[in-house]
């Protein structure tokens, strides 16, 4: 009996090891860096000749059909979206092929739900959705991947020099200025106040968040058309959340330790008090990601000379269940329950089990680390310096896009 509990401590111990270790050098590289009705549309036949008329029939998927239910296809002749080199505002982190990747089957797969059809994407139809629009990503470096990976897939439909991306503090916003359209992004990794809220230096292990105050991030998030939210990684290097007793403004430091699902839950209901209250539902389509999985453990997919991710080129293609990699279900849970509850009809992008197989999407040791790409001494020892969080662009990013693209051009 004892010996049996020794054994789980271990595993245990063991396993938060891996998961710190993976966090910290998470923060390094973040610190280096600078149900809507579906039916078939076509555009109106008046401002289109007919030898474009094919090109813009969108078939979109019935409302019946659950799009994050189907599996994985290696299909080079439609993906990547776009080329590494061909998009100029992907950042250094992400550039695997760049950054000496030798493999690159893991741009070429493309989702396939079970009951239908996602809609080939058309960067321009999208943008011209985005006309005198704003799109809003708020949250973490996950977001910020997805983000990256939205500028790419719109940026070709800018003319050369009619593209812009400009950051200052916590937002940067890619603007196309023929169509007075921007895609943005905005660091809130908790979504609520937090002690990891600066934009660059945020690379604190202690991390505080005051799961009551969203109103100083929220006011920042107004007068936006497409509101895309998550928050989930920051969450993942203690078992619990550490709650602030006081404001940060009023100089409080101490603090309770809050069970990670209950604190996801208290953030979570300030969230959405917060949206019901402040977005008006006629304008704004509102999307909560769900979490972004990490792949740190090899032993998970049963590769038993793996190394974290490191040596993965194919997902996992069993899809008999959803491979367990340890994501943290409850608080998928609790972010279900509480977007049921809500007044608003946020939409849920249900990424969780999809990314689970990609294994092989990571950026891995094909990335940057206090702002360099690692040395060859570095990449040889991807134990330690293997980055299992973020993905590679073009990538999975560009999937979770895709799910966004047609959810927006359902809405009409
Ligand atoms: C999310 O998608 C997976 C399949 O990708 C499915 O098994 C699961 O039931 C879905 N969850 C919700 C809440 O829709
Ligand atoms: C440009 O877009 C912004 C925000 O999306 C909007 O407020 C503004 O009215 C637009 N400008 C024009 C000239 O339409
Ligand atoms: C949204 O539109 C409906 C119907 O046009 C209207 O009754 C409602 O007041 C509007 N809501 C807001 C918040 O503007
Ligand atoms: C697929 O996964 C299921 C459940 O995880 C397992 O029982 C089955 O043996 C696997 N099939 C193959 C071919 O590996």
């Amino acid at each position: 009996m004892t010996h049996r509990k020794n054994t789980h401590l271990s595993v245990s111990v063991v396993l938060l090891s891996v998961f710190l270790i993976a966090i910290v050098f998470y923060n390094e590289d973040v610190l280096s860096l600078t149900q809507f009705p579906f039916s078939k549309t076509q555009l109106p036949e008046s401002n289109i000749n007919s030898a474009e008329y094919d090109e813009n029939i969108i078939e979109l998927p019935p409302d019946s059909c659950d799009i994050f239910d189907g599996s994985w296809v290696f299909d080079e002749v439609t993906h990547p979206l776009y080329k590494e080199e061909e998009c100029e505002f992907l950042t250094r982190q992400v550039t695997c092929m760049r950054n000496g990747r030798p493999d690159s089957m893991y741009q070429k797969w493309r989702w396939q739900p079970k009951d239908c059809d996602l809609p080939k994407f058309r960067a321009k139809l999208l943008v011209e959705k985005l006309k005198n629009k704003r799109l809003l990503f708020v949250g973490d470096s996950l977001n910020r991947n997805q983000w990256e990976s939205m500028v790419c897939l719109v940026q070709s439909v800018a003319n050369p020099g009619r593209k812009s991306l400009i950051k200052t503090g916590s937002l940067s916003i890619f603007r196309i200025e023929d169509y007075n359209a921007t895609v943005e992004f905005y660091w809130a990794p908790f979504l609520v106040e937090s002690n990891s809220d600066d934009p660059e230096l945020h690379s604190i292990l202690d991390r505080i968040i005051m799961p009551e105050s969203i109103n100083k991030h929220g006011q920042n998030w107004k007068n936006v058309d497409y509101l895309v939210f998550n928050t989930y990684i920051w969450w993942m290097n203690t078992l619990k959340m550490k709650v602030l007793r006081g404001s940060f403004d009023e100089g409080a430091t101490e603090y309770d330790e809050v069970d990670r699902p209950v604190a996801y839950g208290r953030v979570l209901k300030t969230w959405s008090e917060w949206v019901d209250k402040n977005i008006n539902p006629n304008r704004t389509l509102v999307f909560f990601n769900s979490m972004s999985p990490l792949h740190i453990k090899s032993s998970d997919w049963d590769n038993p000379d793996g190394i974290k991710c490191a040596k993965e080129t194919s997902p996992i293609l069993n899809t008999t269940a959803p491979p367990s990699v340890g994501t943290d279900r409850r608080l998928f849970t609790v972010a279900t329950i509480m977007i049921q509850s809500m007044k608003f009809p946020v939409q849920f992008l249900n990424i969780t089990t999809i990314s689970e197989y990609r294994k092989d999407a990571h950026t891995s040791i094909y990335t940057i680390r206090q702002g360099k790409v690692l040395t060859n001494e570095q990449k040889g020892d991807p134990a330690i310096y293997a980055d299992c969080i973020h993905w590679c662009l073009p990538g999975l990013p560009d999937t979770w896009n895709e799910f966004l693209y047609t959810r927006i051009v359902s809405h009409s």
